[in-house]
């Protein structure tokens, strides 16, 4: 019998330098880019990497995978994915076990062509495949680059190995895809055909987080509120209810809501639990009848303004976000006057608005005159002047008042934390040598109003409705 290669080696050295097995990667990054769905995504392949011993780090340098949670609802944040990916496969040269994969909805939309453009990518996995990461890398480690893209009817959805540590809220999808057609939007074929989660599977996740300790729980889909159970007679509202009454959910969100789709039920819930957010992201993209049906969005404005008035008396305190797309096709000046309006009119707490961006495969650009990107950009520092100043008077109302706040990191100063009002508003405030755990609750007093932010200080009230297993404070790892 031959000796040993190396008789100094420790047993456990040996056990996994056995010459069979191919040294494992020990370290990963993720970058993370677009929605909340990307958000949770990332936290489900982080779970998938740690069970096979990976650990999270902040430089992605040293790390021997790297991923890219992509988004490509506008063009910008593809392109910024493919000047990454330029950046990353130079760290090879270095690290020759370095293994680089293109995840998020780039991935699906670009498939086997990402991997011909870019010829050190390892894999390609897109949204629906996000549970078969582990078989994905042992593929690849045993030297095949892989497309996974398309949408399976069986998917592997493991809630229980989600990596959650370092975020402060649990974030739950219940259904995935969409089944909208909207013309400027590449969502549908990026995420797949609407798929949602039974009703009991919800709850148990939800039930799950409760007893991890979340205080704050989302729902999360990209048209939410479509939600039905696959079996039963049962539709979003019903889904609220249930989760609302649960105990221990002291905020319950979601994330993103269809006009269209909002009944008067839902409407109902916000009044009956209190425990509801008073917060709404309802998404209106235009003031404009003629450019929303161009949009293919199914409502007029009329309607969308008789759901607020709705929402707001079911809740009188309740913030309303949206979202805005300014310069789409043949959009005239006097159609964006109206979104100007709109946004005058309801008062929103903060909006989300972009410039039009065309995007593959959908209809929009065939629907009118591209409308000149000067004009765009000043549609939207208008836009965003309005917004500004409204935010700013809404902010200052809360001067003065105390708010039950949950911990969401730390903030930019030394002795400072920032957390949200339970209608989402950024906080920012001093917390001195005890700061608190991510993602419990705690009272401060609002001291002064940003237009983007609030400045407050502890309240000497005690802090509230403390979670049961605080998590650590620190800032999340993964990005
Ligand atoms: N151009 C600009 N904005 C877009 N959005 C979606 N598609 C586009 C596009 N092609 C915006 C919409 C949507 C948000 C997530 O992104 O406002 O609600």
């Amino acid at each position: 019998m031959s000796p040993p290669k190396n008789p100094l080696k420790s047993p456990l050295k040996s056990l996994i330098d056995e010459p069979s097995v191919p040294p494992t990667p020990r370290r990963y990054f993720i970058e993370t880019w677009g929605c909340q769905m990307n958000e949770l995504d990332t936290q489900r392949m982080a779970g998938q990497l740690m069970q096979q011993g990976l650990l999270p780090i902040q430089d992605p340098k040293d790390a021997d995978v790297i991923l890219l949670n992509s988004c490509s609802v506008r063009e910008k944040a593809e392109n910024k994915v493919y000047s990454r990916l330029g950046k990353y496969r130079r760290f090879k040269k270095r690290r020759e076990d370095l293994l680089i994969g293109l995840c998020g909805c780039v991935a699906q939309q670009e498939g086997e062509r990402a991997l011909r453009r870019v010829s050190d990518l390892d894999f390609v996995l897109g949204p629906a495949r996000v549970g078969e990461l582990r078989q994905v890398l042992e593929k690849v480690r045993s030297g095949r680059r892989v497309v996974a893209t398309g949408f399976p009817e069986e998917r592997a959805y493991e809630f229980d190995t989600i990596e959650r540590d370092g975020t402060y809220k649990g974030m739950v999808t219940i259904i995935e895809g969409c089944n909208k057609r909207c013309t400027f939007c590449i969502v549908p074929t990026t995420r797949g055909p609407e798929r949602c989660r039974p009703f009991e599977e919800v709850l148990g996740e939800v039930r799950h987080l409760l007893e991890l300790g979340f205080v704050e729980i989302e729902l999360l889909g990209q048209t939410v509120n479509h939600w039905r159970d696959p079996h039963r007679d049962l539709d979003f509202a019903d889904l609220l209810d249930a989760a609302a009454r649960l105990p221990g959910l002291k905020r319950l969100r979601f994330m993103t809501s269809y006009p269209r789709d909002f009944t008067s039920r839902m409407v109902e819930q916000f009044a009956h639990h209190e425990n509801i957010c008073p917060f709404l992201h309802l998404p209106v993209q235009s003031g404009s009848d003629r450019v929303l049906r161009r949009m293919g969005r199914g409502y007029e404005v009329g309607a969308y303004r008789e759901l607020i008035a709705s929402l707001v008396r079911a809740r009188p305190d309740i913030a309303l976000s949206t979202d805005i797309i300014v310069g789409f096709p043949g959009e005239t000046e006097e159609e964006f006057r109206q979104t100007l309006e709109l946004v005058e009119e309801v008062r929103y707490s903060s909006i989300f608005a972009f410039k039009y961006s065309p995007r593959p495969g959908t209809a929009a650009p065939r629907l009118g005159e591209a409308v000149d990107d000067a004009v765009a950009s000043r549609r939207l520092q208008e836009l965003f002047a309005i917004q500004s100043e409204i935010q700013r008077e809404l902010n200052e109302v809360l001067v003065g008042q105390t708010r039950e706040i949950l911990v969401t990191g730390l903030g930019k100063h030394p002795g400072t934390q920032t957390g949200r009002t339970s209608c989402h508003r950024v906080v920012n405030f001093t917390c001195g040598d005890s700061p608190h755990a991510l993602g419990t609750l705690t009272s401060v007093v609002i001291e002064k109003a940003l237009p983007h932010s609030l400045i407050a200080l502890p309240s000497s009230a005690p802090s509230v409705g403390v979670s049961a297993k605080p998590r650590n404070a620190s800032l999340p790892v993964v990005q």
